[in-house]
């Protein structure tokens, strides 16, 4: 598999984006945004738009909100892959995971997934999120209150499985 590159996004790539959140089947499984919400979200200092790139081919986004919080706690809002399955997913979860340890003082990063979501459940316990709770009504998803299963990593399951000792 080719390696992956994140950057931010800018403008330029929420044709993307918003293509790749709008894939047939994901109005079930994730969240989508019109384009000036987007804007909004690129600009309000408070969300960080992430785009993974396979050489000049994006393919995944993730949305975090709360990056570089005072509260040192980040929220994956929102994650999606043109092409599921391939294991392109679990390579952009590690670096996004990567990128909020690395470059903001995150001590925790959750993100909420519909417990029926299996695939996505894999890909994020491959990286390293542990399953903490189902989290009641806790999603306004399509009109209905819907549950939502809460994982999560702290920085020192990330330090420890990396080999890293804390402060260095
Ligand atoms: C969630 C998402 C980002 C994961 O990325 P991905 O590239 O599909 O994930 P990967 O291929 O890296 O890993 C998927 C894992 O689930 C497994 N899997 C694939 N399809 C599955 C299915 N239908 N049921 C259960 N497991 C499944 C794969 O075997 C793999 O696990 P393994 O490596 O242990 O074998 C991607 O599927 C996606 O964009 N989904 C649509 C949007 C979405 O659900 N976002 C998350 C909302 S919380």
């Amino acid at each position: 598999m080719t390696a992956l590159t994140l950057r931010r996004a800018t403008e330029a790539d929420l044709p993307f984006v918003m293509a790749t959140e709008r894939r047939e089947g994901y109005d079930a499984l994730v969240g989508r945004w019109d384009e000036a919400r987007h804007r909004a979200a690129l600009r309000d200092g408070r969300h960080a738009h992430l785009l993974g790139q396979a050489g000049a081919e994006p393919i995944g986004f993730a949305i975090l909100r709360d990056w570089a919080s005072e509260e040192r706690v980040t929220l994956i809002k929102r994650i999606a892959v043109a092409a599921p399955g391939q294991g392109w997913g679990r390579l952009l979860l590690s670096h996004v995971v990567e990128a909020a340890f690395r470059e903001t003082p995150a001590h925790r990063l959750w993100l909420g997934v519909f417990p029926e979501n299996l695939r996505a459940r894999r890909a994020y316990e491959a990286v390293g999120f542990v399953a903490e709770g189902v989290a009641r009504g806790s999603a306004f998803f399509g009109g209905l209150h819907r549950d939502e299963l809460i994982m999560a990593i702290l920085r020192p399951d990330w330090e420890k499985a990396r080999g890293v000792h804390p402060g260095a």
